[in-house]
């Protein structure tokens, strides 16, 4: 069946003139009964997706939204009881069990931001008024053109209001998709070629998880049968490392073999949950290809699902100083990177002991735009300089079967929406430095889920840092990092660790 996918909202503008205001206080601050009649023609017969507030502001004589499938998006699928409805906790997975031609995301602001890179049209209704709102709708990219925009009409209640429809353009050419079957066909023929006098063995990553379910983290990768495996790759090998696509993967986990199969992605990449009972702290994990003796040992890490606070730090520039455009990062980390050679940034490491005293020894990851390539690299940075030992999401820069590569940005979104899942009750310190991109990201990351977020805490560059990485010694979030919070999170910036350890203290303190 093909699925569309629809945005619909009724929009009005802030007090500031800015239109997009949705809602306030869990209600949308306004009425128009002729808009609910539209929504309600254009929805019936299809599914509806909502996030739990919406469900949660329904009269509960619309509950569910009659003639048509309901899905609610919650962390908490269990604590929504109407039987007649369907509770899921992700978005792809409520897309994939629509079983109705017509897919509606009905709101609020939450799912909007969420679904809009899924949806082909957006049925939006204006209404000519200011209200005070504090959840607004998604952004339209250059992508989405206006089709078609009614009269302006009056309310029998005296609003005025008017429908628009948008549409997203159809790129006829997907590039990605095009660059992926070439990578997969080169890979195809390189493997091929190479595994004459090559074996299959893994780059094992830290995998984590909780009491209950793991994330198996690791690469497929064919090395040269004199190399052990384990040992550091330095230079142009680690960017050109052949990977393993779509192969069968064994696992085992402190000796034991899981039943699951796993298999690698066209990146050779392993990337899988399973649920599992495990004790909290340090256990093994083992990986090996069908027919293969060789076994690719590396870490798991526990961690207490119910752990209250939690760390997601970056990397480049936060603990580790570069002085090296952020283009050039990748190549200068795998050509030069020595572990031992690289400078911690000052002061960092008191930083994040301070935070584990006083958050209680918190969850802790490392999330950087950095390829996965650099891994046991950096690795041996972070234990050289005796910072935590965490996992890592790092990126894979390849392809990824229908765009050309993944943005430092989007991947970044998306690995910190995929830890807040794992630990749904844990509220995080996010980490980061101003020469790049991390202040938007951890802005759009409190707009998106501000209950989540304990602190921002942002490294300042120098000016001459900053120079070095964008050629102008100004940092693009000036404004942002002034403030002294963000939807009353605490912003703390500073030049260096120490500083920032300081500023930390002086908020817990007072
Ligand atoms: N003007 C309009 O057309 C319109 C339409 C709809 C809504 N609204 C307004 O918008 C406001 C509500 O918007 P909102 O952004 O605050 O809330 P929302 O999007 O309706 O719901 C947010 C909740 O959905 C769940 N959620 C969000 N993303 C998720 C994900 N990726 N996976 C699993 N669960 C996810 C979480 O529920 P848990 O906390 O349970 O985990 C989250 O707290 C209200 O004022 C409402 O009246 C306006």
């Amino acid at each position: 069946m093909n699925k569309k996918i629809s945005l619909i909202w009724a929009e009005a503008y802030h007090k500031d003139g800015k239109i997009g205001a949705i809602g306030y206080k869990g209600k949308i601050p306004w009425y128009i009964p002729e808009d609910l009649k539209h929504f309600s023609d254009l929805t019936k017969g299809g599914t509806v997706i909502m996030g739990r507030k919406t469900w949660d502001s329904l009269p509960e004589n619309v509950r569910p939204l009659p003639n048509r499938k309901n899905i609610i998006l919650t962390n908490h699928p269990e604590n929504i009881k109407n039987h007649n409805v369907l509770a899921l906790s992700s978005l792809k997975e409520a897309i994939s069990r629509s079983n109705t031609e017509n897919i509606w995301i009905i709101g609020g602001e939450k799912i909007y931001k969420a679904a809009t890179k899924y949806a082909s049209d957006a049925y939006i209704t204006r209404v000519r008024k200011k209200v005070v709102a504090d959840t607004s709708a998604p952004k339209l990219s250059f992508f989405w053109k206006q089709v078609s925009k009614s009269d302006w009409m009056l309310s029998r209640n005296g609003e005025q209001y008017c429908f628009y429809k948008y549409s997203k353009i159809k790129v006829p050419i997907n590039f990605g998709k095009i660059i992926s079957s070439i990578e997969d066909t080169y890979i195809k023929h390189n493997i091929a070629f190479l595994s004459r006098k090559r074996k299959i063995t893994f780059d094992t990553y830290i995998s984590y998880g909780t009491q209950n379910k793991i994330r198996l983290l690791g690469r497929a990768i064919l090395a040269s049968s004199k190399q052990n495996p384990n040992e550091l790759r330095r230079g142009f090998r680690t960017l050109a490392a052949a990977q393993v696509p779509k192969i069968d993967v064994h696992a085992a986990i402190d000796g034991k073999p899981l039943a699951k199969t796993l298999k690698t992605d066209r990146g050779g990449y392993i990337d899988e949950y399973v649920n599992l009972e495990l004790s909290v702290g340090r256990h093994q994990v083992e990986f090996w290809a069908d027919d293969s003796t060789y076994k690719s040992k590396g870490d798991l890490l526990i961690i207490d699902k119910s752990t209250k606070y939690g760390i997601i730090s970056d990397i480049d520039d936060t603990i580790i100083i570069t002085k090296i455009p952020s283009i050039f990062l990748a190549i200068y980390n795998s050509l030069f990177l020595r572990p031992e050679k690289r400078q911690a940034v000052y002061g960092m490491k008191r930083l994040f002991e301070t935070l584990n005293e006083k958050f209680f020894n918190p969850a802790f990851f490392y999330v950087s735009t950095s390829p996965w390539n650099v891994f046991k690299t950096v690795k041996n940075f972070i234990k050289a300089n005796n910072f935590p030992y965490s996992p890592f999401i790092l990126r894979d820069f390849g392809p990824t079967g229908d765009k050309i590569y993944l943005s430092g940005r989007e991947h970044k979104m998306n690995a910190i929406q995929q830890i807040f899942g794992d630990f749904p009750e844990t509220q995080w310190i996010l980490i980061g430095d101003d020469g790049q991109i991390d202040p938007s990201i951890y802005r759009d990351i409190t707009d998106l889920y501000p209950e989540k977020i304990k602190a921002i805490i942002i490294r300042r560059l120098t000016g001459t840092e900053l120079f070095l990485n964008h050629i102008i010694p100004v940092s693009f979030e000036a404004p942002f990092i002034e403030k002294v919070s963000y939807k009353s999170i605490p912003i703390i910036a500073a030049n260096d660790g120490y500083k920032l350890r300081q500023l930390v203290e002086n908020i817990l303190n007072s």
